[in-house]
């Protein structure tokens, strides 16, 4: 699809008009008026803009215009919500071409409008052999036109760059997280991550099964021994050029291709939803595409250790004991709380390598995160008041939201070992992503500027695409909002 930004005012296409919900209503359906001739009193009987209400008029010639909600007060990521869930509901029968009046409003809003535009044309239907359906709208035929005000074209094309990058590394994340296991490895990640780093413009090293062994990931290795299919550690780094003092950022996301639960097995019922259980994964190497792509003045380094968590009889038992990267040992309790064991190592990795000013890990750790905040919001551990800020206020701004927990040194008690310098679950129902946090923690060598978050209940969740829980693409927008921030 291509997308064009306009500051004619008369489009002869099929037309969406959003409208806020305020005082000012009358006016902005008088605006309407002006261009399809429907008196304000009409379309006010009809049409309130509360969120997501669509209204529908039809003009002379037979042209569409979709008048569309947003209720008051919308912030970027209703924006955002309302078109996707617009554009994907009318996937079918969109036509080739399509403008959205934007005239009164800030050409900020383009940025969340083109990710809802793009959002709505995802498709989950990966491996279905009858692609007849797919709209031609989103395919090389598809052309959005956006309307603006001429003082706000800049702005509207700056927002339409950022959107353009974001989205489509998005897309390929959520691509990688509806992946089932059969299609997706641990390779399959480091393959991505060497493409997209030759595409973009930033370095991708991959340590392979006897590199670990070589350089003794004893944690990622132990996961992985009842897998078939290899580790990896993919460290990619960008650093954009001519530019010495930048702030260094460090990514750590979780990238368990499947997770059984090893001998500690999940029960079925849900197992085949942990498929995504490299949602921090996507998170990492989605925000290094996207940051090269934006070429943001920020070295980043991002480091994602990968491995199917698989039953078998090599795995790693209960009770075992283990040595990580950084020479501290580990008894596992339980094979499925794997997620805290090889990002050990990928923290020890981090941090033993590379001085990070800041040090992000992002994982699909616990069920217990899901029980405390349900879909709405990702747990945030930090022990720094700044960085719990910062983050949380890029939450806030993008809608991928971040509710802070506690790291009181009284949750470390039951992760003690008596026979190992940690276990890896506490063996109690309580306070289950608090105490995987501050096994994580551990790992951490006191650095001043640490944060963990916990997305499992957010990487994977009901979406308008389909009937079961899939991709969200959580944390790309996040990581990017907060490093635009920072820097
Ligand atoms: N990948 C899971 C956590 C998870 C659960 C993610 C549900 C998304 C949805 C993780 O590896 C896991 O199994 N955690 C266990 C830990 C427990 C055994 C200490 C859990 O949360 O039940
Ligand atoms: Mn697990
Ligand atoms: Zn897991």
């Amino acid at each position: 699809m291509q997308i064009f930004i306009e500051t004619q005012p008369t489009p002869t296409s099929d037309l969406v008009i959003p409208v806020v919900q305020s005082d000012a209503l009358f006016d902005q359906l008088a605006h309407i008026e002006q261009i399809r001739h429907v008196p304000p009193s009409v379309l006010q009987r009809d049409f309130a803009a509360e969120v997501n209400e669509v209204l529908p008029i039809y003009g002379p010639d037979g042209q569409r215009t979709h008048l569309l909600g947003l209720g008051p007060k919308p912030q970027a990521v209703d924006w955002l919500r309302a078109f996707r869930k617009l554009f994907f509901n009318q996937k079918g029968k969109l036509p080739n071409q399509i403008g959205i009046d934007l005239m009164a409003f800030d050409g900020t809003v383009v940025e969340a409008v083109v990710l809802g535009v793009l959002g709505g044309g995802y498709d989950l239907g990966l491996y279905k052999t009858d692609k007849t359906d797919t709209a031609t709208f989103f395919g090389d035929e598809g052309q959005l036109t956006l309307y603006v005000h001429t003082d706000q074209e800049q702005t509207a094309q700056d927002a339409l760059i950022q959107a353009q990058a974001i989205a489509g590394t998005q897309r390929e994340m959520l691509n990688l997280m509806n992946a089932p296991a059969n299609y997706k490895t641990p390779q399959t990640l480091a393959d991505w991550a060497v493409d997209s780093g030759q595409r973009h413009g930033y370095n991708v090293t991959i340590l392979d099964k006897t590199e670990l062994e070589r350089q003794q990931l004893g944690a990622l290795l132990s996961v992985s021994q009842g897998s078939d299919v290899p580790p990896v550690l993919i460290v990619a780094e960008y650093k954009p050029e001519g530019n010495e003092t930048l702030r260094t950022v460090g990514l750590i996301g979780k990238g368990v291709t499947f997770d059984t639960g090893g001998v500690s097995i999940k029960s079925s019922a849900n197992m085949h939803l942990m498929k995504s259980d490299m949602g921090g994964a996507a998170a990492v190497l989605g925000t290094l595409e996207a940051a090269a792509k934006l070429k943001l003045p920020i070295h980043l380094i991002g480091i994602v250790p990968a491995t199917e968590n698989s039953t078998d009889g090599r795995s790693t038992k209960p009770g075992d004991v283990i040595t990580s990267y950084s020479g501290k040992t580990i008894e596992i309790i339980d094979t499925d709380a794997e997620g805290r064991v090889i990002l050990a190592d990928g923290l020890g990795y981090m941090l033993r390598n590379f001085q990070p000013d800041v040090v992000i890990d992002l994982a699909t750790l616990t069920g217990s995160v899901i029980a405390a905040l349900g879909y709405h919001a990702a747990g945030l551990f930090t022990q720094n008041d700044d960085l719990a800020t910062q983050l949380a206020e890029a939450g806030t701004r993008t809608g991928e939201r971040l509710w802070r927990m506690p790291l009181w040194d009284d949750y470390r008690e039951d992760i003690k070992s008596d026979v190992a310098d940690i276990k890896n679950f506490s063996g109690k129902p309580i306070a289950g992503s608090i105490s995987a946090a501050k096994f994580l923690e551990y790992f951490t060598e006191d650095h001043p500027a640490w944060a963990h978050l916990d997305i499992a209940g957010m990487a994977f969740a009901d979406t308008e695409f389909g009937s079961q829980k899939n991709a969200t693409g959580f944390g790309i927008r996040l990581l990017i909002d907060y490093l635009k921030n920072v820097v």
